[in-house]
């Protein structure tokens, strides 16, 4: 590879950030069918390839935002709902620790700020959270799920075969928001899905061509330096 395509690598990696206002500008089949034969390519242990994807379009993705946000609306009036809309795993801690909680209040506080978000306006604030369920309006969802049989090992590998998509959609003009929200709702999801008993959901991606005047996108998180979580050793 040449220093010319090092950096077109680079750029898709650097350049990729979660998008939270979409076009409604259609995605082709063949771009969305490229994208995963490239994402695919992931490493998994023993090349296992646990990973499944649903790419959801059309009216199966009216059906997904009408009875996700209608779930989640409800769960907002009635929270003793919440022990039916368990993760099957828990992506953040229980607990949480400095400095992973600094930066996830920055990281709120920052999206909030932009989007004129003041501390208390849970209104507001609910209503950000329901983007999620319209998928911010990006007219493709992905849901990637793994076998229930397959250990945390196919987490991993799956997480690696998701950013493949996301770096792989960078490069062709497209946008991606990386979605654990949906988790909760996997129930339903799996059920829209036909997704058969044993698949459990790990994540969802929302797709499209991003909204360039939403002052949302313009929201680009920091970075630790290097040296803040490395250690070399000689
Ligand atoms: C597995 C995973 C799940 C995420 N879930 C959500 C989500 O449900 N909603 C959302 O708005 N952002 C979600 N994000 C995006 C993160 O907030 C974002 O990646 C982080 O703030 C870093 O910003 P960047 O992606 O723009 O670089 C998720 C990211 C990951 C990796």
């Amino acid at each position: 590879m040449n220093m010319e395509q090092v950096r077109y690598v680079d750029e898709a990696i650097t350049s990729r950030h979660s998008v939270r206002a979409f076009l409604d500008t259609p995605v082709e089949t063949q771009t969305i069918k490229d994208i995963l034969a490239v994402a695919s390519r992931a490493p998994s242990g023993t090349n296992v390839q646990p990973w499944k994807v649903y790419v959801v379009t059309g009216q199966k993705r009216a059906e997904m935002i009408d009875r996700v946000c209608a779930a989640q609306i409800e769960l907002l009036q009635k929270p003793e709902l919440a022990a039916q809309y368990q993760e099957t795993f828990a992506y953040y801690p229980e607990t949480w620790i400095s400095p992973f909680i600094d930066r996830r209040r920055a990281n709120g506080w920052g999206l909030y700020g932009l989007l004129g978000i003041q501390k208390g306006e849970k209104e507001k604030m609910a209503a950000q959270q329901l983007r999620n369920f319209q998928l911010f309006d990006a007219p493709v969802a992905l849901y990637f799920t793994v076998n229930k049989i397959m250990g945390i090992g196919s987490k991993m590998d799956i997480s690696m075969m998701i950013q493949n998509v996301m770096v792989a959609a960078k490069a062709r003009g497209l946008d991606t928001c990386p979605q654990a929200a949906w988790n909760h709702f996997h129930p339903i999801v799996l059920d829209i899905l036909g997704a058969p008993e044993d698949e459990e959901l790990i994540c969802a991606i929302a797709l499209g061509y991003a909204d360039p005047d939403h002052i949302v996108n313009t929201f680009i998180t920091p970075r630790e330096p290097v040296e803040n979580f490395t250690v070399f050793l000689d």
